[in-house]
């Protein structure tokens, strides 16, 4: 069945094709939870701190006795978690050892284009690309994926991405669960549609969203219990699916204090049962645990907006998951309490805005056009305020990432934000038929290289729900509609 209203033929299909699924209650938490490795950098003698990622394939035993056909970087699925301070110079070494081109996008790095990794910093098989900056952002739990133009979905899916986690002066003066892998852990989430007999990944259809998998991975573990030693436990959740949306809270109904958002620490943690996360967003959490207590992780019932039923399968929104099992030690060690404060920063002011842009997004195009690499969206000044209206003009879920900068959210749905979207931002849920405002200040000139905005459900994006903008020195040509020659 393809919808009435123009819906692209890459993802319009039917009517609730993949049924809903409910694994609350039914997963059997008996494997660890594996922690991504830390890369530790070599320094160079300018201070420069390097890391190397070298994406490959291989295979992973999800399943006991089978092995899955994956894609990893410095293993099979995955990558190692890198980490770097603000100001400090850091280069990757991405090396291409797989047989197609693919690319690597530092997603939330406030940045100049050259060094986003997007379409535009293809890496070919046996090529290395290297790019270089100075970390220019406060602590914040970023992650890494390929985005290769049109098939960033298949890249991902098969396991390319990771952590990229940022620390500043004040998170580390701040008394919070900070021990990797200890009390401060990652919690990469993706939905797979695993076969049971080959182990071999899947696509489970999810109507007009893309692939909606099954069966959860956390750091590519099935089943995974995390054991914690401490009366307060960091989760650095991270949603790398490439469609599913999750409302994540505890089968108890326990409150946790929701810490950071995408672009970091909140100015004070916030008491919440339930936390919506679509592709790409990111938040820190702390859980409280008793000695001798478990608590599930569940995802369940996201609340999409009213998406009408007709459109199939409403990202998955009636979809229930058992995500990772706390257990907690019988004795606990203390981590004392929670700061009240956290980082306090002055929000961007609307009225400094210079102008209003508007991105609409509408079958599989943004303005009415779908991604063209040559054309140039948009041309904004370094140094100036946009307030940009994004607005989802379709039935069905969406959501928008603006690559290189941060943006906060003003207005959504004609009201004042959700205290869940507070703070600085690259990534955010649109409902159906919802309009949001948002303000953002650009930072990183590039004239020749363009960032880009898309829809972050990565079957949208690959079918060109994306569009890209240069960031120019103030003073200069803003009437740029096609990229220079050496944008590529
Ligand atoms: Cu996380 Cu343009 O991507
Ligand atoms: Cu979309």
């Amino acid at each position: 069945v393809v919808s009435a209203v123009g819906v692209g033929t890459a993802f319009a299909v039917g009517i609730g094709n993949a049924p809903a699924v409910d694994t609350v209650g039914a997963v059997e938490f008996d494997t660890p939870l594996a922690i991504p490795e830390l890369l530790e950098p070599v320094i160079a003698p300018d201070g420069t701190k390097v890391f190397a990622l070298d994406a490959r394939a291989g295979s992973t035993a999800f399943i006991d006795g089978l092995e899955t056909p994956t894609w990893g970087f410095n293993g099979t699925y995955l990558g190692p978690t890198l980490r770097a301070t603000q100001n400090d110079r850091v280069r990757i070494d991405v090396t291409n050892g797989l047989d197609v081109t693919t690319s690597v996008h530092w997603h939330g790095m406030r940045l100049s284009g050259e060094m986003d990794g997007g379409v535009h910093q293809p890496v070919d098989p046996g090529g290395t690309w290297s790019p270089q900056w100075t970390i220019d952002q406060e602590a914040a739990t970023l992650w890494y994926h390929p985005h290769p133009h049109g098939a960033t979905e298949d890249h991902v899916r098969r396991g390319l991405a990771g952590l990229f986690l940022i620390d500043d002066a004040l998170s580390a003066g701040l008394p919070l669960p900070s021990e990797y892998g200890v009390d401060d852990i990652p919690v990469i989430v993706q939905d797979v549609a695993l076969d049971a007999e080959t182990g071999a990944l899947g696509q489970r259809d999810g109507g007009s969203s893309g692939h909606l998998g099954d069966e959860i991975l956390v750091n590519g573990t099935l089943a995974p219990y995390l054991a914690v030693a401490t009366d307060v436990v960091r989760l650095r959740l991270v949603n790398a699916s490439t469609a599913r949306v999750y409302a994540f809270g505890f089968d108890d109904g326990r409150a946790f204090s929701h810490i950071a958002t995408d672009g970091g620490l909140l100015p004070a943690p916030r008491e919440t049962e339930s936390l919506r996360l679509s592709p790409g967003e990111r938040a820190e959490i702390l859980v409280r645990m008793r000695a001798g207590e478990t608590t599930v992780l569940r995802s369940e019932d996201p609340d999409l907006g009213g998406v009408l039923p007709v459109f199939g399968g409403g990202n998955g929104g009636s979809d229930r998951f058992d995500v990772l099992e706390l257990r907690a030690a019988d004795d606990l060690a203390s981590r004392g309490t929670i700061p009240p404060v956290l980082a306090p920063r002055e929000p961007l002011d609307a009225a400094d805005a210079v102008m209003t842009r508007e991105w609409v997004l509408d079958g599989t195009e943004i303005n009415g056009q779908a991604m063209s690499m040559e054309r140039v969206d948009a041309v904004v000044q370094r140094g100036t305020i946009e307030r940009w209206r994004v607005r989802n003009d379709m039935p069905y879920p969406h959501n928008f990432h603006v690559h290189g900068v941060h943006f906060e959210v003003t207005r959504y749905g004609g009201e004042a934000p959700p205290a869940a979207v507070a703070g600085p931002k690259d990534t955010l849920y649109l409902p159906p038929g919802v309009e949001v405002e948002m303000v953002l200040r650009f930072e990183h000139a590039d004239a020749s290289h363009p960032l880009m905005l898309h829809c972050h459900l990565l079957r949208h994006e690959d079918a060109g729900m994306m569009a890209q903008f240069l960031v120019v020195e103030p003073g200069s040509d803003t009437e740029i509609t096609t990229l220079p020659p050496d944008a590529t």
